[in-house]
């Protein structure tokens, strides 16, 4: 349905995250046509500390997707001497800003300046990141709040591709707070979209191939260009790659070419389903961004 085939080289379906993005888009878009009669235009503010080119990269792809969607974006971009109390400021009068429904700091930020200060000093009905420790605690609790959106998007992935998790042993390879941390645990909570026996690797694991060898579905999400290699999948597991990593590639006119976590070729030929990067994870990050923008536009509804 939302699949594509890619048989003719490798055995595994890869999964087009772009065509789910695109799909899930175009609702969000109609949603946002019917707020605008009431008046509300869906606002997100991105905010950019510094100018590292990966970084610069994804923000302009996440105000770009607004725009498309015909929701209102700001975007601020600020020197990398910024320091934490005009970040904080400006925190301050977004949260005080009718227009802006979502606010985004661009992580990571310099190292003068406290990551988790500032993710605290967003107003929480506003934290379309899902960072605050309030949406993280209500995550936790499976109460309704933001999910963060790069796990969120894996969950909408895995759905669309109509592969279950009940029952299923999950491996996550990571434990960061933006991506490892919270897709163990939806992955686990007794929902629809969980209901999976979890297990997390980092770099205390004893014997990482033997844990990922388990698993009916792998999500990478470590950061290593190419950690995961065929011989560490089990045949026909379902692989989700959330890597994006730049590698130095002379050959390319830009000097890099991007990876995954994943070696895509030796993992296709072992994994039922794939996500390619790019096209697969990514576009979904930032679909669930403009949703969670959405959502918290849709309270300012008469
Ligand atoms: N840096 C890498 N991923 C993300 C993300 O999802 N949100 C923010 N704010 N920073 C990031």
């Amino acid at each position: 349905m939302h699949r594509k085939r890619g048989r003719s080289k490798f055995m595994a379906t890869i999964i087009d995250g772009k065509q789910v993005a695109q799909s899930l888009r175009e609702k969000l878009a109609d949603r946002v046509k019917e707020m605008k009669k009431s008046g509300v235009v869906p606002g997100l503010a991105v905010v950019l500390i510094g100018d590292d080119p990966a970084s610069r990269s994804y923000v302009t792809a996440k105000e770009k997707s607004c725009d498309d969607l015909g929701m209102y974006s700001r975007d601020i971009r600020l020197p990398e001497d910024t320091s934490e109390d005009e970040l904080l400021k400006l925190i301050d009068e977004l949260n005080g800003d009718n227009a802006i429904d979502g606010i985004l700091v661009q992580l990571p930020l310099p190292s003068h300046i406290d990551e988790q200060k500032v993710i605290v000093a967003i107003d929480p009905s506003k934290d379309v990141d899902g960072f605050h420790p309030m949406s993280v605690g209500k995550m936790l609790l499976e109460q309704d709040t933001y999910l963060p959106c790069t796990p969120n998007g894996i969950l909408k992935l895995l759905e669309y591709s109509e592969i279950s998790t009940k029952g299923k042993k999950v491996v996550v390879v990571g434990r960061s707070n933006i991506v490892g941390k919270p897709i163990a645990n939806l992955m686990f909570q007794k929902q629809s979209f969980g209901n999976a026996t979890v297990t997390v690797c980092h770099t205390g694991t004893k014997d990482l191939k033997k844990e990922t060898l388990e698993a009916d579905i792998l999500i990478a999400a470590a950061g290593r260009p190419e950690m995961i290699t065929g011989d560490m999948i089990k045949q026909d597991a379902v692989v989700i790659d959330v890597g994006v990593n730049r590698v130095e590639d002379s050959s390319k006119k830009r000097g890099y070419r991007l990876t995954g976590d994943v070696d895509f070729a030796g993992a296709s030929e072992k994994a039922s389903y794939i996500t390619p990067v790019p096209g697969g994870v990514g576009p979904m990050t930032i679909t669930m961004l403009l949703f969670n923008t959405v959502k918290s536009a849709a309270s300012r509804l008469p």
